[in-house]
């Protein structure tokens, strides 16, 4: 992984006026949210949080209400200080920033969008989104030029004149997302901004904010309590329960080895359609009795969709190849299984819970892949 741009170190955050004893309870006699909260009348927002996100990443964070989710992410602009651990952003680590760098970080690096922007009602969509650069003093006919452009890049040209008001809620968090573009910052922070949306306007929101932080390379952490976006829209998840993260991973590492009963609850009825790849359903070529020749292949990085159309105009196995190489092959029930997951298994690396979860290593190493195969793994192809 390239140099983190947002790194947590044991983040904990214990909330109340007895926070340190809490912590010193919950390190030396290892006492639970339950207890902190009757002996010391604290609560246990964040519980030993450590996690990296590289430059481009978008880190989408997923849990139930009151899991801290949004505790967790006001930490990376120093909202909030932690009780005990480390945040280090751009590679420093900012408990050890004055005033005005902090405010210089804030202003220059780090865009920040809600659920409910609180766009100034009477100032034109021009000038809210202006609005953070004027408070750098920055001149009125660049503020005019930079905003123009934001508002263009979230397809909101023609309504810079407009007042917030005028605006559907979709645009109004559009607004809200260019006026967190406006100084071009290396890092967003988004916390639920869309769930407050129309279920269509925000599927359109998701995909149109997923191409614009992928092409302007922007590190972003995204927090939802839905899974299907944070599926549509993260390259890595980390689901968070009771201030812990449980699980952290790619969307196919998620659904196809869910940590726990609780991740396992969210990706009930989630479509593995367009996520779970053949590479993970496959079984190794060295257990296939038939012949290989002609028959029809496809790479191991192709979805099951793809595989459906593949098997539907053939009728045969499919041979699953990586670099060209043949490693594996797919029949029609293998192919049924791995469409229907859950509890009936997803061929050879179904969601057996002891079997490769994501992890909690920070990096979702998963498995079922073949660069990811567990060494000694009796499940797993051409182990050895
Ligand atoms: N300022 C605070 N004082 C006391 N408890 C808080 C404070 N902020 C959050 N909490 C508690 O921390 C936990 C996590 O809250 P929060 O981060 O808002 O969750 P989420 O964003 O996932 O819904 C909850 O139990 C909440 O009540
Ligand atoms: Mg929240």
């Amino acid at each position: 992984m390239s140099e983190p741009i947002v790194k947590l170190s044991n983040v904990w955050k214990v909330f109340g006026a007895k926070a340190r004893e809490a912590m010193q309870a919950i390190r030396g006699e290892g006492i639970g949210k339950a207890e902190a909260l009757r002996r010391f009348g604290c609560v246990v927002g964040v519980r030993d949080v450590s996690l990296e996100v590289p430059r481009g990443e978008i880190f989408c964070i997923m849990g139930l209400s009151g899991s801290g989710k949004s505790t967790l992410i006001r930490h990376v602009n120093r909202l909030i200080s932690p009780t005990s651990g480390t945040i280090e952003i751009l590679g420093r680590d900012i408990a050890a920033l004055n005033e005005r760098e902090l405010r210089g970080l804030r202003a220059g690096h780090i865009g920040m969008v809600f659920q409910h922007m609180a766009l100034m009602p009477h100032r034109s969509v021009r000038d809210n989104v202006a609005y953070p650069l004027e408070i750098q003093n920055v001149s009125k006919s660049r503020r005019w030029a930079v905003s123009d452009h934001v508002l263009g890049l979230v397809d909101l040209k023609g309504y810079e004149d407009r007042l917030p008001r005028e605006l559907s809620g979709g645009m109004q968090q559009r607004v809200g997302i260019a006026r967190a573009l406006a100084s071009d910052p290396e890092i967003l922070l988004m916390d639920e901004p869309f769930s407050a949306l129309d279920p269509l306007i925000r599927l359109q929101l998701q995909d149109q904010f997923k191409a614009l932080a992928v092409s302007l390379k922007k590190t972003t952490l995204f927090i939802t309590h839905d899974l299907d976006e944070a599926i549509r829209i993260g390259d890595r998840i980390a689901i968070m329960k009771d201030g812990v993260l449980v699980q952290v991973g790619t969307p196919e590492d998620i659904v196809m080895n869910p940590a726990d009963d609780y991740v396992r609850a969210f990706i009930k009825g989630i479509s593995r359609l367009k996520l779970v790849k053949a590479h993970s359903i496959m079984q190794p070529l060295s257990r296939f009795g038939g012949v290989a020749d002609g028959l029809p292949r496809a790479d191991g990085g192709v979805d099951l969709d793809r595989l459906i159309d593949l098997q539907v105009g053939s009728d045969q196995t499919v041979i699953v190849t990586e670099g060209g190489r043949d490693v594996g092959f797919v029949s029609k029930s293998q192919l049924l299984r791995g469409i229907q997951g859950g509890e009936h298994g997803g061929g050879e690396h179904g969601q057996g819970g002891e079997h490769g979860q994501g992890g909690r290593d920070g990096q979702g190493r998963g498995h079922g892949t073949p660069d990811r195969r567990r060494p000694g793994c009796v499940r797993c192809p051409d182990r050895g």
